[in-house]
């Protein structure tokens, strides 16, 4: 278990909202999502201790960018340390709904992937409703957004926007998690405008 992860949960529970990181099978089950020969810039919120940072670091091609979305001081400077001699990638202190603010003080193009581990269910519904706008309008059109969570409420909330999603219920992980991946646009996948919601999920 990581000893960071576990400390920043008893200093922020509703924050962090979970007292171990991610499992391996989950992290490679999310990394699995993402077609990295196409993916040029990929943000992440949320990373906490970075274990999904890592395999995305490992598997993203040389002239990608990978934006680290980070609220918590303490995870974020051992994040900068982590990726100190990795020029792709960018450690930002702060609230993920600055991606957009970023991505423009940074003259990086929209975003291939948003790939997402912070508690949404919590988040007051205003904040999430701007969020999940924010992360919209921050996507390529053929992008995508990837979200792994307890519950899989934020899709009443995303498909209003997304034009499609497609869930799944991970049990290699403790607690096990609905994955669910939300295209901003279906054009790419030769369907209609319809919103389609395809799940093999639960709830
Ligand atoms: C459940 S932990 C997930 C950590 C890691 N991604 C994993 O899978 O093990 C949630 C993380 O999201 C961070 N977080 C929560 N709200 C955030 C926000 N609005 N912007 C950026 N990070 C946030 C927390 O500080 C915490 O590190």
């Amino acid at each position: 278990m990581s000893v960071l992860f576990f400390k920043r949960f008893l200093q922020r529970p509703f924050q962090v909202a979970s007292i171990i990181p991610s499992s391996k099978a989950l992290v490679d089950r999310v990394a699995d999502k993402v077609d990295f020969d196409r993916a040029r810039v990929i943000a992440e919120y949320g990373p906490g201790e970075g274990v999904h940072s890592r395999e995305l670091a490992r598997r993203m091609r040389d002239d990608a960018r990978l934006l680290l979305f980070e609220l918590d001081p303490a995870f974020s400077r051992d994040l900068q340390r982590q990726f100190a001699d990795d020029p792709r990638v960018h450690v930002i202190n702060g609230d993920a709904a600055r991606l957009p603010n970023e991505l423009q003080q940074r003259g990086i193009g929209p975003c291939d992937y948003v790939i997402s581990g912070i508690p949404f269910s919590i988040l007051k519904l205003h904040k999430k409703t701007a969020l999940l706008q924010k992360t919209y309008d921050a996507l390529a059109h053929t992008g995508s957004f990837i979200i792994y969570q307890v519950t899989n409420e934020l899709k009443q909330h995303a498909l209003p926007l997304f034009a499609e999603a497609e869930s799944e219920y991970f049990l290699q992980n403790i607690p096990p998690m609905f994955i669910t991946v939300f295209q901003k646009s279906a054009a790419h996948n030769g369907n209609g405008a319809t919103p389609v919601f395809s799940t093999n999920e639960r709830a």
